[in-house]
């Protein structure tokens, strides 16, 4: 194994000095309160109307808590939803373009007030405050067209939307007195200022991260060996908030990373660390979002390759892409690093894309995931040149573990 730690210098790097600035300008958002200071917010909390956290809203709840969504510094109210759904941005001007917004039906919101506080409940347990700043009408029709370009109710992002049809949005400030993300993966989990203090500590002065909701194929480590080239560091960091049924696991992808982090990458070069985000499956909307947490994690570049938070067919090939040719100088701090459709060539011997690769469409070799599971459930590991073993193994005992089950 690699042990190498002295960064050589590189050219191409020296146009980033110092931290990666934080989305929208501001400091890191910290809203999580720790000892005494925690137990006197929950003591006061107790006697407040109190508003229920689902787990997407709980991993949203942290993750604004501890600055990944900074600049917001709560669930979003009604100027910020409409800002961001129209127009992509917060009522501010700065790229928002997901909103990020708390839900309940009307009927459960008895003294809950604009002005007034609230508690936000976590699986029956008070674990902070929301201060109310709007009580408001969400509009779902325009929310699916504008943000997942769909209203189509068999796209998962949508389906989430309409299953909420009749709540209301309370937006403002939250501050919270515990985590509300269980740590399935301590020795990965790190709040954005931790990442940013061991981006520093590693010396690291440009890092690429790397999104994903699937098992690291040869594709993707192609990407992430061809980005790792041009940076200081390369931050596996894989969404582990809810996804759709039938995306792989988030605790077996864990083992796929490690096993792809152990066996082929340099430890002094990399670093797993999970995200702790529901998946919105928007594509170009939700590529920029996954941006803007990235850049507040403090990396300098974001992997954008085919179909970025894509599913089905609602979205162009590259559309992701083209989403940050669209924005403003200044919108976004972090540099998209842009990959073609990869795939393996036997005529190339290796991982390339049409970019690179001259090869007849016969020659390279892609596979559904129908025709994946399909494998895996034969028992039979994947081609070498789609999967490296060590994470068609682990793939296969998932796979029969889950059919055992
Ligand atoms: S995503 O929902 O997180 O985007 P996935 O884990 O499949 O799904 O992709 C992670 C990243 O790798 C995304 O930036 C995606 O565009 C890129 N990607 C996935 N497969 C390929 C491929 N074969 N060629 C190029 N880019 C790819």
């Amino acid at each position: 194994m690699a042990t190498e730690t002295n960064l050589p210098a590189s050219p191409s790097l020296s146009r980033v000095h110092g931290d990666v600035p934080v989305h929208g300008g501001g400091p890191l958002v910290s809203r999580l309160l720790e000892g005494a200071a925690a137990d006197d917010l929950l003591a006061s909390a107790r006697g407040l109307p109190r508003i229920a956290l689902d787990a997407r809203t709980a991993a949203d709840a942290e993750l604004i808590a501890t600055g990944g969504l900074s600049p917001l510094t709560g669930f979003m109210g009604r100027d910020d939803y409409r800002a961001s759904v129209h127009d992509r941005r917060l009522a501010s001007g700065t790229l928002f373009p997901i909103p990020v917004t708390l839900t309940a039906p009307r009927s459960e919101l008895a003294g809950v007030a604009e002005g007034k506080r609230a508690a936000l409940v976590h699986e029956g347990d008070i674990v902070g405050v929301i201060d109310v700043s709007s009580v408001f009408e969400v509009d779902r029709d325009a929310e699916a067209s504008e943000v997942y370009r769909t209203k189509d109710a068999a796209h998962p992002g949508v389906a989430w939307l309409f299953s909420h049809k009749d709540e209301v949005g309370v937006g403002g400030a939250i501050t919270l007195a515990r985590r509300t993300v269980p740590r399935a993966f301590p020795a990965h989990t790190r709040d954005p200022a931790e990442v940013r203090a061991l981006i520093r500590e590693r010396g690291w002065r440009t890092t690429v991260a790397f999104q994903t909701r699937n098992p690291i194929h040869r594709a993707h480590e192609y990407l992430l060996r061809c980005a790792l080239e041009t940076v200081d560091g390369l931050v596996v960091h894989p969404l582990v908030g809810e996804t759709k049924s039938d995306d792989v696991p988030a605790a077996v992808r864990v083992r796929c990373y490690e096993a792809i982090l152990d066996g082929y990458f340099p430890p002094s070069r990399t670093l797993l660390t999970v995200f702790p985000f529901a998946m919105r499956y928007a594509g170009p909307r939700e590529a920029l979002l996954h941006a803007i947490a990235r850049q507040n994690y403090g990396f300098s570049h974001f992997i954008v390759g085919r179909d970025h938070a894509g599913v089905g067919n609602y979205y162009g090939t590259y559309d992701a892409q083209l989403a940050f040719d669209e924005l403003s100088p200044g919108d976004l701090a972090i540099t998209p690093v842009k990959f073609e459709h990869s795939f393996y060539c036997k005529g190339c011997g290796q991982v390339a894309s049409p970019k690179t690769c001259p090869h007849e469409a016969g020659e390279r070799l892609t596979l559904s995931g129908t025709r994946v599971r399909e494998i895996l459930a034969s028992g039979e590991p994947l081609p070498a040149e789609y999967t490296r073993p060590e994470v068609s193994r682990i793939l296969i005992e998932a796979y029969r573990a889950k059919e055992s089950s």
